[in-house]
């Protein structure tokens, strides 16, 4: 990770995670962002108003992961329920209504009729209730995230404002007309235009944005958009790309250092997790285990940094899957396991969108359930694929993940979750090493003496290694890692003895035969 990378790149990966958690389109919120970024143009916004949009449009839906459960408990498959409210209007009772009915409907299929139409009447009845608690808890959880990530305080004032509509008739507080935030008025417009557009095509996109006009959408807003609607929407079809989006940032961009970085890594941590009780802590605790595991294993700062982030984001991609499914106590249906195990590729394809500074931690991420013998998911990869950090990563999250408690069994003591990673290491599925690291990182007493690290090496060798297995020569290894010339020659000689190769080359497959190259 360079010492600074972009702001923007980080709202593009928060963003990219919640599509997924809200059931919208690949790409929706970059494709809002582009929209409403071309509808400032047209109605001649000045630098701060742009700036405030953009930032609308990418965050608008971060903080819609708090309390998922509670959604779930009450609706069913709340991924599903999402998708279908971007279609309607949420103004008018009787298409609302309809769709609450559904949805109900839906959560208790196979019910005898009486027990149906019971549930669904019960449902109904309770049911403002816990829309407007949990919208209010998504509207504070947005804005404490935007306060994480640096956003100055109107912006954070917009993001608690997502529910609220032009004619009062919004959630969860109700605010009406100029009360409801600029940004917001553009942002929702711009984003149930694209949803429409995706579902009913843009002939009626337009009809049903005209229809909406004063009543969720200020009418001057919508007049202007429905003027401009064919330039506006020229191209949005397809997928909108990362340079796209960092070209369209209002000037100063702003950029993040390593301190940044690693709040904005926490900040999607906490986001992933805040989704059940039972996944509540868990990133942060897997990151403290493997980052340890890795210190210990006598990795590369490096390495440690990667594996850390990689912790804080390994299921991300979980949010694909909807959290009605992970709370029940029975088995997966073979179709949910199927897109439960995509969920490491998920997690891989949100980090791409750090650039090339998050792809190291996209590639652990990808690697966090698999296992030596390639028994794992979602690539069934092999030993020779799995670097050590990404086997740390996997004993890490195998530990955490059997001390906490799930819906289909109790949590194990740490002594019962040690028992069965070390019958795991003996199934040939989890390296030793990084195993015995995790135990000792969790307090665990040692079986065994501890690991040397990787043939004796020290981090600094292991940093040799991978210059020399990159292409580089011996001296220019050592120059780019600030080895004295005078002493570089012994350096490597000492490496070479270590490893027992005589060569580059040598040295380059043994790099290649222990993960060292990713
Ligand atoms: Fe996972």
């Amino acid at each position: 990770m360079p010492a600074q990378v972009r702001r923007a790149d980080f709202l593009m990966a928060l963003a990219y995670a919640t599509d997924l958690a809200t059931g919208h389109s690949r790409d929706f919120a970059l494709r809002s962002c582009v929209l409403a970024m071309r509808f400032a143009d047209v109605a001649h916004l000045d630098q701060d108003v742009r700036r405030r949009i953009y930032h609308q449009a990418l965050l608008r839906y971060i903080g819609c992961n708090a309390d998922t459960h509670l959604l779930a408990a009450h609706w069913g498959d709340e991924i599903t329920l999402r998708r279908e409210l971007h279609h309607v209007d949420m103004g008018n009772r009787a298409e609302f209504v309809e769709l609450l009915v559904r949805t109900l409907k839906r959560k208790f299929a196979g019910a005898p009729p009486e027990e149906l139409e019971e549930a669904v009447k019960r449902g109904l009845a309770e049911g403002p209730q816990v829309n407007i608690a949990v919208l209010s808890g998504h509207c504070e959880v947005a804005q404490r995230i935007a306060e994480r990530i640096g956003l100055p305080e109107d912006l954070r004032e917009s993001l608690g404002q997502i529910y609220e509509r032009w004619d009062g008739k919004g959630m969860p507080r109700g605010l009406s007309g100029n009360a409801v935030k600029f940004p917001v008025r553009v942002v929702t417009m711009a984003q149930d235009a694209i949803a429409l557009s995706d579902h009913h095509g843009f002939a009626a996109m337009k009809e049903m944005i005209a229809k909406r006009a004063g009543g969720g959408y200020e009418g001057e807003l919508v007049d202007l958009f429905l003027t401009h609607a064919e330039e506006l929407f020229a191209g949005l079809d397809g997928p909108a790309d990362r340079e796209t989006i960092l070209a369209l940032e209002p000037e100063p961009h702003a950029m993040f250092d390593e301190a940044a970085c690693e709040e904005a890594y926490l900040a999607i941590a906490d986001m992933i997790d805040m989704r059940m009780p039972f996944t509540f802590g868990h990133s942060r605790a897997v990151a403290s285990l493997a980052s340890a595991a890795a210190k210990q294993m006598g990795l590369p700062a490096s390495d440690i940094s990667d594996v850390r982030r990689a912790a804080y984001t390994h299921d991300v991609g979980e949010l694909t899957v909807p959290v009605s499914t992970w709370m029940r106590a029975g088995p997966l249906t073979e179709r949910e396991t199927d897109e439960a195990h995509l969920h490491p590729y998920h997690g891989e394809r949100m980090l791409a969108s750090l650039g090339s500074g998050g792809k190291a931690v996209a590639s652990l991420v990808q690697r966090h359930h698999e296992r030596l013998d390639g028994s794992g998911y979602h690539r069934n990869s092999r030993s020779p694929d799995l670097s050590p950090a990404a086997r740390v990563l996997a004993a890490a999250e195998a530990f955490q993940t059997a001390r906490e408690a799930r819906p289909y069994r109790p949590a194990m003591s740490d002594a019962a979750a040690a028992a069965r990673l070390r019958e795991a290491v003996k199934q040939g599925k989890l390296c030793p090493d990084a195993v015995e690291a995790v135990l000792a990182a969790a307090g665990q007493p040692a079986r065994r003496a501890s690991s040397t690290g990787i043939a004796g090496l020290t981090p600094r060798e292991i940093e040799v290694l991978r210059l020399i297995a990159g292409g580089d020569t011996a001296k220019e290894a050592a120059r780019k890692l600030e080895i004295a010339p005078k002493t570089a020659d012994n350096h490597i000689q000492s490496l070479y003895s270590k490893i027992g190769v005589t060569t580059r080359a040598g040295a380059a497959l043994f790099a290649l035969e222990q993960g060292l190259v990713v």
